[in-house]
């Protein structure tokens, strides 16, 4: 199987738990054999990134970003502090920011707005929990397509005097129920995350025409599974979190 063009985002979370770990654990990554077919992209925390630093086709990214240059914002990060360590990309949306912060939709289109208009490229992250799962795929697509539409509200393709601009975004579709639990392929099948990927794609190429985008998977993706995923044209990468802390994984993901 021949696997091209896809982009793999490792998300440390909140680990290792120390700058020594984080350095022993980012060193596994530049002493692998990196596929130069498809591109990796580490996201550590934000204490870690001058530790760390990008190569070729191994790039940074941060797991959060504020809306905001500089000022009186307590606690937060600016997209200008992390372009100077080499961050090239960062997450937004992710599900634990929504659940454990209580992120809404509001608070991630500021970020994405931001973020686009500072030249760094979004991974959005977008995805349903079980409740709604249950109420079967119209609920779930129409859910997932008011998440696409409320982030990624004024943003503007290739007009440079409007809000944000962009000619590339990246999608991370991530279904809560299959984050952290290993259970993505009795839950959910590959086939059902292609349906959806398929889906995003739709409700983005109708509301951005000349959009580049790409849509991730995420959601227990680890050395074994990932290629069920991504073997599918329309899945351009995964988003791994668990797995990009092990060894083994980050090898046979990074050689894929
Ligand atoms: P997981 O995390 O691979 O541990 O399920 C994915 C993510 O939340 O980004």
């Amino acid at each position: 199987m021949d696997i091209n063009n896809k982009i793999i985002i490792f998300n440390w979370k909140m680990n290792p738990d120390s700058k020594k770990e984080a350095e022993k654990l980012f060193n596994i990554y530049l002493k692998s054999k990196i596929s130069s077919k498809n591109k990796f992209v580490v996201a550590p925390p934000f204490v870690y990134l001058p530790a760390l630093s990008s190569r070729n086709n191994l790039s940074l990214a941060a797991q959060d970003i504020f809306w905001k240059e500089s000022g009186a914002f307590t606690g937060e990060i600016s997209p200008q502090m992390i372009k100077d360590f080499g961050v090239e990309y960062v997450i937004i949306g992710h599900s634990e920011r929504r659940k454990n912060l209580g992120e809404t939709d509001k608070i991630i289109n500021e970020k994405i707005l931001f973020a686009l208009k500072e030249g760094l490229k979004v991974i959005f992250c977008v995805g349903e929990d079980l409740e709604i799962r249950k109420n079967g795929l119209k609920v779930r697509q129409e859910f997932i397509k008011n998440q696409l539409l409320s982030g990624l509200d004024r943003v503007h393709i290739s007009s440079r005097d409007k809000d944000s601009e962009i000619n590339e975004l990246i999608i991370a579709y991530e279904p809560i129920w299959a984050i952290s639990t290993n259970i993505n392929s009795v839950e959910d099948s590959p086939e059902d995350a292609l349906k959806m990927s398929i889906f995003i794609k739709e409700v983005l190429s109708s509301k951005f025409k000349n959009l580049k985008f790409k849509v991730l998977y995420g959601g227990s993706v680890d050395g074994q599974d990932i290629k069920d995923f991504i073997k599918y044209k329309e899945i351009d990468g995964a988003l791994v979190g668990g797995a990009s802390l092990k060894k083994e994984e980050i090898k046979k993901i990074l050689s894929i």
